[in-house]
């Protein structure tokens, strides 16, 4: 597989006053199209920071992220404005949906800002909504309402999502099936997965594991043979 994203010695540095907190203290790492990459690590580690970083939602202090060759680092920020809302989808911990939209017009939502057009019905079956189209998201419960927000994010067909703390807010049952739409999505729709995590049995879904303390990668981890979200130890 060759390298979507080339990360190249980035530093993030925060300041309170005089004293600096390097959020991130010279990453370099690579990802691969196609991939779901799983960053471990605990609380105050860089892990946020980094998935911004990539994302183009925070710029780096120095270093460099390539996107296919393409340096977005020295983009202005109207280009990666832009290139974010073109190639990128987000999902958080929190699922910021619009609660006077059924799940449907949630997920159109998503399509509207989409080039690349795709089946809004395809998606919602990927992640297994189907029975619940019609419902307002006071209707759903929390793994139900993080699934919309998956499907939102994938309606515009992004090269890359980006999940911050998908099941932080979720049950061991709900989490699972939160992941499962995930990984459903990257096996049907190819998006490359890039999954931030505290729980180290979640690490286990991915291709790779990066293990993340003090702003540095501490460990990569190649995982051989990816479980099933539903028999992911839960910690
Ligand atoms: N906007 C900010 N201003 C100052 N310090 C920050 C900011 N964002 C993160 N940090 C600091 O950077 C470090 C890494 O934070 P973060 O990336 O959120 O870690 P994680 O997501 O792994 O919990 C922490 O020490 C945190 O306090
Ligand atoms: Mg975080």
């Amino acid at each position: 597989m060759e390298n979507l994203i080339e990360i190249k010695n980035v530093y993030k540095t925060y300041y309170m006053g005089e004293v600096p907190t390097h959020a991130l203290n010279g990453v370099s790492l690579n990802i691969k199209k196609g991939e779901i990459v799983v960053i471990l690590g605990a609380s105050g580690g860089g892990k946020t920071t980094l998935l911004n970083c990539i994302s183009g939602l925070d710029n780096v202090t120095s270093g460099d992220i390539f996107y296919d060759g393409e340096n977005i680092s020295k983009y202005s920020d109207r280009k990666i404005t832009k290139f974010r809302k073109d190639n990128l989808g987000f999902i958080f911990q929190t699922y910021n949906l619009l609660e006077h939209l059924n799940v449907y017009e949630n997920v159109l939502v998503g399509e509207k800002l989409s080039k690349s057009k795709i089946d809004i019905n395809k998606i919602i079956d990927t992640v297994g909504l189907r029975k619940h189209v019609k419902k307002y998201m006071h209707e759903l419960s929390g793994g139900e309402q993080q699934r919309v927000s998956i499907a939102r994010a994938l309606a515009k067909n992004p090269k890359v999502m980006f999940c911050d703390e998908p099941t932080g807010a979720l049950d061991e049952k709900t989490g699972k099936i939160v992941l499962q739409s995930l990984v459903s999505a990257n096996e049907k729709l190819g998006t490359t997965m890039i999954i931030v995590t505290h729980n180290p049995g979640i690490a286990l879904i991915g291709d790779r594991i990066i293990k993340m303390n003090s702003g540095k990668v501490v460990e990569e981890i190649i995982n051989k043979k990816r479980i099933k979200p539903k028999d992911i130890p839960w910690g």
